[in-house]
């Protein structure tokens, strides 16, 4: 089963742009972030594959100084936007962990998977 939460509108991401969430979950908090490229949004956990450890310092803050990759600012990995593979750091050939966000009437959702439905 799964749950869907409503986390902002499309157009409150600047593009490129990112925000991180958190979203209550079966009695925990899943830290989560989404990035808008273009016309897309993508949506990760917000946990490094190195350390497993929040990945931004600042709020909203994901993407690096070119706004290319996502970034992990405690050693630097680069993950790719659109599949979250670690290109470059201690976790190169990891990936971040993706969550299924959509679009709806304007509105980003994220959509996670439940262990008893909701
Ligand atoms: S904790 Fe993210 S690169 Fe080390």
């Amino acid at each position: 089963m799964s749950s869907i939460h409503r986390l902002c509108r499309f157009e409150q991401l600047e593009d490129p742009g990112s925000r991180g969430f958190s979203v209550e979950l079966e009695g925990d908090t899943q830290e989560i972030l989404v990035v808008r490229k273009g016309e897309r949004v993508y949506g990760y956990l917000n946990r490094c594959p190195h350390t497993g450890i929040n990945l931004e310092w600042q709020p909203d803050q994901f993407l690096d100084l070119s706004q290319s990759y996502i970034q992990c600012v405690t050693h630097g990995a680069l993950f790719r936007v659109e599949d979250g593979l670690c290109l470059r750091g201690p976790c190169a050939g990891d990936a971040l962990s993706p969550i299924q966000v959509e679009l709806r009437d304007g509105e980003i959702v994220a959509i996670l998977d439940t262990l008893s439905g909701a």
